[in-house]
């Protein structure tokens, strides 16, 4: 064979082995069997290995796994992969329209209803028509590359029929019948089995060697797509992906009224057992993606869109103690110790009972059998109790008085429901609070781990955030203590070290003041430079800053006008630690400066918000006197006036783009 010979062998097998695979998912059945289709695949595998200038990173053959992976690279998404907030009842879903149509002047509702698939978001890129990268969630803003093992999924088309670039964002699971397959593998061959689908798919996408992907038979349902998206209406883009030929979630539906979003949710938990995958519930997404633009995002999720999630699967057991714990802000939270028992595949025995206003309300005993649901929160909660069973004489179980910490006498602020406990020397405190301080979203200090924060305070190493900073003071005593080497010693030092100057809006965010996130930090951060600048913020400058409302305000200001904060801000500084300023990028001529968009523009909004956020702009969505600029197309109206009236500067797109120097 000539290597044209070749050339040409290896496009015919290609376009023939993609037919097959086309006919396979969007019928749902092949004209040939599985021998045939493995000798084409075998066929066209060894060509391109004789010929590997032929052979295409998209070729078929990839679905069967090539060399396998070192480690997976870390990879910045081009948009956030945010997670969505959650409505558990008929009033939660109520309050959430009218949420949106309060925020949309009365416009009225249309969303998309889908089903929310139990697996593994990713995030898939096309670039020119061609499969380019799948990147997993991570923290939303970095996750891993796992391009190689995506490939092998064999529902995602590699090569698109037109050149589009595209990014979107789908769900990788397993289907009911594989996992039960995958299961009895692995039973058979005496190796632990996985909990459910979902931990399944997720363990599978993480695996280095590829063949073994490839052999698990990982699916794959697309669900949005967040650049190049051809229309401003939701369901038009996802028919647009379908006739792209790839797999968009199907089971999905336009509704006008809460009602009709109520309706297809409790359609889908009675059904949800008819689906050959697993589902958790039902997304709810506004079908305008102008409207979505103009409700935005708040840290964590975006507003235009949340999850019904199913009923929660209960269990019913017996509360045989109550244990009570402070939190970093020094709350306390009753949790009832339990008889243990399985609930969605783990084994309960503990749950929260939130606080002492909730035990009364629910009359609940110790003794008492009890209802326990997992809700959306990780650890399972007590909703009820059972009072036919419940023995005689038990007693009803009564608030403590003193911090079952360090016994100084417990609070509780009028209109509260918690109690608190106040004192400055609470050792559950000072734990909650370091452990904040260090978590990745604060300093991100990863060797300083809850364990050793717990053995430092016992020791008396660490009394607040500013010892943190002194313990390569007790570096001898530290390498003769069990557990710790001359390694782990040093990789702590350094790991504190090189924290003093990590981005100052991480250092806000680590303080824990109340009411103080992550994105009020970084809006913080926009304005201050240095720990300096950050102790002598005033109500001013707080009520001039964009999203950042009374609340936010009161707080840090009480915060900074305790002596023992700028105390501790001093101190700081004074073992070296500098936090970094936000960079101000030459090329962000207008950081921390506020714009509205309104009217008829003639770009389409996305990309006049994408080219403002890229000069610096906060893009808000309505005019305040916070608001520096107001972008008014044709036909602008409320918003035009009140900039008008606010003596906000009103601009045109010609205007902008000038400034923007284009
Ligand atoms: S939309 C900004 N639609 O559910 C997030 N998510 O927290 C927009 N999921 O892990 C998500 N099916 O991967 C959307 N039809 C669907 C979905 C879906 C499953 C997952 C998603 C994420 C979680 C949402």
């Amino acid at each position: 064979m000539t290597p044209h010979e070749a050339k040409q062998k290896i496009e015919e097998l290609t376009h023939t082995i993609n037919n097959y695979n086309e006919e396979y998912y969007t019928l749902g059945q092949s004209s040939i069997d599985d021998n045939e289709y493995d000798i084409l695949i075998n066929q066209l595998s060894d060509l391109e290995k004789k010929y590997p200038d032929y052979a295409s990173p998209n070729s078929p053959t990839v679905r069967v796994g090539g060399q396998p992976t070192e480690f997976f690279e870390n990879v910045r998404h081009n948009h956030a992969m945010l997670s969505l907030s959650n409505l558990y009842n008929e009033q939660d879903l109520l309050d959430w329209v009218k949420r949106i149509q309060t925020g949309l002047d009365q416009e009225a509702f249309k969303a998309v209803c889908e089903v929310k698939i139990d697996g593994f978001a990713i995030s898939i890129v096309y670039t020119d028509g061609e499969y380019s990268q799948a990147i997993t969630r991570g923290n939303g803003e970095v996750g891993d590359d796992v391009t190689q093992n995506v490939k092998t999924i064999r529902n995602l088309p590699l090569i698109l029929p037109k050149k589009v670039t595209l990014e979107l964002r789908g769900e990788i699971f397993l289907t009911k019948e594989r996992f039960e397959q995958i299961n009895q593998q692995k039973s058979k061959s005496g190796t632990q089995t996985f909990k459910n689908p979902r931990n399944a798919a997720a363990g599978t996408i993480r695996m280095k060697n590829q063949k073994e992907v490839a052999q698990r038979g990982l699916d794959i349902l697309i669900y949005d797509v967040v650049s190049g998206q051809p229309s401003e209406s939701h369901s038009k883009n996802l028919d647009y992906l379908a006739q792209l030929g790839l797999p968009v979630n199907s089971r999905r539906k336009v509704c006008h009224s809460s009602e009709e979003v109520f309706g297809f949710c409790n359609q889908w938990q009675n059904n949800k057992d008819k689906l050959p995958f697993e589902i958790d519930g039902v997304v709810i997404k506004l079908e305008s993606l102008r409207e979505r633009e103009l409700l935005g995002f708040t840290a964590k999720s975006p507003r235009w869109a949340t999850a019904w999630k199913f009923k929660a699967e209960k269990a019913t057991s017996k509360i045989v103690g109550i244990e009570n714990s402070i939190g970093r802000t020094g709350i306390l939270t009753p949790v009832a110790n339990l008889e243990p028992v399985q609930l969605l595949g783990t084994e309960v025995k503990r749950a929260t009972l939130h606080n002492y206003d909730q035990i009364s309300k629910l009359d609940i005993r110790l003794g008492d059998t009890v209802f326990v649901e997992k809700g959306g929160d990780i650890i399972p909660k007590i909703v009820g109790v059972d009072y036919t069973k419940r023995p005689d004489q038990v007693q009803p179980i009564s608030a403590p008085t003193n911090c079952p910490e360090c016994e100084s006498t417990l609070l509780k602020p009028e209109d509260e429901v918690d109690l608190r406990c106040e004192s400055e020397s609470c050792p559950a405190i000072l734990q909650g609070t370091l452990e904040h301080f260090v978590s990745k979203k604060g300093m991100d200090i990863q060797y300083l781990g809850n364990a050793n924060i717990e053995t430092f305070i016992k020791k008396g190493f660490i009394k607040g955030i500013v010892d943190i900073f002194t313990i390569a003071n007790h570096k001898e005593t530290l390498l003769e203590m069990e557990g710790f080497g001359v390694k782990s010693v040093d990789n702590l030092l350094s790991a504190i070290e090189e924290s003093k100057k990590k981005p100052i809006n991480q250092f806000i965010f680590a303080l824990g003041i109340r009411h103080i996130g992550e994105k009020a930090a970084k809006v913080i951060a926009t304005r201050v430079k240095s720990l300096e600048d950050f102790a002598s913020l005033d109500r001013s400058t707080l009520e001039a800053l964009p999203d950042f409302g009374p609340i936010m305000i009161d707080s840090l200001v009480s915060w900074l006008s305790k002596e023992s904060s700028i105390e501790t801000l001093k101190k700081l500084q004074k073992t070296g630690l500098n936090p970094m300023p936000v960079e101000l990028d030459e090329n962000q001529p207008f950081a921390g400066k506020t714009i509205v968009l309104t009217g008829t523009l003639t770009v389409p909004r996305n990309q006049w918000k994408l080219k403002l956020e890229r000069a610096g702009f906060n893009v808000a969505s309505s005019v305040s006197k916070k608001t520096d600029y107001l972008l008014a197309g044709e036909k602008a109206g409320s918003k035009l006036k009140k900039a008008k009236e606010l003596g906000v500067e009103v601009v045109t797109e010609d205007q902008i783009s000038k400034l923007l120097g284009e």
